[in-house]
């Protein structure tokens, strides 16, 4: 019988499988994009960092760092072997990234490996987010720094509805909770902020996430929640 936290990882690994061959990592491109921008400015990236993209999905984000990291690179690690395996086929041939297949809680990477780590829209998931950040600061050079974008967080009450979406469990932390995690886990000079998506809303919405279109503005307005941390 596998431990409990490799069944978590296996469920993980098979959900995400599935949304890669549903062709939702490249569809996250797209949803996920208004919120980047803004993130990459405040990170300051220069041309030698060492980054790391965890929950890198199709790598979409890995690909566009692989511009600016022109004396540095990019590394995107993925609990998910099928977003793995997408990330690498339309990433043949560039320069400066590679993609692993590994989990959070036990990154493939050895100490003082990056000088920042940008996570987008996949903390959450994470079976053990504390034992994550742990293994983020491991993995940081000192004065390294930490990115770690949440859409699905408590105190944007426009996206609670999803957790009845997921098939594996998320947490729904609130800002004040996160920075507490990141603290415990030994990093200084916290800060969090939102990152609003100013994208165009449609008139009218048919998804599942949103009750309707006026709910998606209000929590596309309140915006993403950053945590900022930087190993000491
Ligand atoms: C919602 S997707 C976001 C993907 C990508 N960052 C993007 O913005 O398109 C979440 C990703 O996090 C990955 N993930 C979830 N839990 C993880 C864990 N514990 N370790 C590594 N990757 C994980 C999933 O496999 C999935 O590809």
């Amino acid at each position: 019988m596998p431990e409990p936290n490799q069944a978590a990882e296996v469920k993980l690994q098979e959900e995400f499988n599935r949304w890669a061959q549903e062709g939702k990592g490249e569809e996250m491109e797209d949803s996920h994009l208004p919120i980047v921008p803004p993130t990459l400015e405040l990170m300051n990236l220069q041309p030698d960092d060492r980054v790391l993209d965890l929950g890198c999905g199709s790598g979409w984000l890995v690909r566009q760092l692989t511009g600016i990291l022109s004396n540095g690179s990019v590394t995107g690690i993925d609990v998910s072997d099928e977003m793995i395996r997408h990330a690498q086929a339309a990433t043949a041939n560039l320069p400066n990234s590679q993609f692993l297949r590994g989990t959070a809680e036990e990154l493939p990477a050895p100490a003082n490996s990056f000088t920042k780590v940008i996570s987008v829209e996949s903390a959450y998931y994470r079976h053990d987010p504390a034992r994550g950040l742990g293994e983020i600061l491991r993995v940081l050079v000192p004065a390294g720094s930490a990115w770690v974008l949440v859409n699905y967080y408590r105190d944007n009450p426009d996206c609670h509805q999803w957790g009845a979406h997921y098939k594996t469990p998320a947490h729904l932390l609130s800002a004040a909770e996160w920075q507490g995690l990141f603290a415990n886990a030994g990093f200084r000079n916290l800060q969090h902020r939102r990152i609003p998506d100013l994208s165009p809303t449609p008139e009218v919405y048919t998804g599942r996430w949103f009750r309707d279109a006026a709910q998606m503005r209000r929590f596309k307005a309140e915006g993403a929640l950053l945590v900022v941390g930087v190993k000491p």
